[in-house]
């Protein structure tokens, strides 16, 4: 039962990065969290970002073969990626989108997700908190005890 958390462009610098949007929490940080989280439910976490859009494609390739869940922030790739979203619409299990900030109170280019178009679920404007969501969701789905 592995769960993929995916993250796209500029996520590494999480943290550093303008931290007035997306606060000072690193992905090291939210690793951690999402690992001891995945613990206590019982999934394994493969924990994974990249700036470049082929090798996202190429771990949702890998999460077809081994991966239960997916949880992905794929940044700023969510408004640009036709190709993600058909890497996605490949995958058979739950997928959730989540983004640190609330897209939809910033910038009207960021209001549209091609990603979402594929998510079971999206959480946004939660902070990194947003993860340990989708954690918990994609878990809850995997188990069928989902509502
Ligand atoms: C983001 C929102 C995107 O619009 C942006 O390009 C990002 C991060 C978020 O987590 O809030 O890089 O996905």
């Amino acid at each position: 039962n592995t769960v993929y958390i995916l993250n796209g462009p500029n996520l590494n610098l999480l943290g550093k990065r303008q931290p007035h949007i997306y606060g000072h929490t690193t992905l090291a940080d939210v690793e951690k969290s999402c690992s001891e989280l995945g613990e206590a439910l019982g999934v394994g976490i493969r924990f994974l970002q990249s700036n470049h859009e082929g090798q996202i494609i190429d771990w949702i390739h890998e999460a077809r073969e081994t991966g239960a869940g997916i949880v992905i922030n794929p940044a700023a790739f969510t408004h640009t990626s036709v190709a993600i979203l058909d890497a996605l619409n490949t995958f058979e299990g739950p997928v959730i989108e989540v983004h640190i900030s609330n897209v939809h109170k910033r910038e009207s280019f960021r209001h549209h997700s091609y990603v979402s178009l594929r998510a079971d679920g999206v959480i946004a404007g939660c902070g990194t908190e947003g993860y340990l969501l989708g954690l918990r969701r994609v878990a809850s789905l995997i188990a069928g005890a989902a509502a």
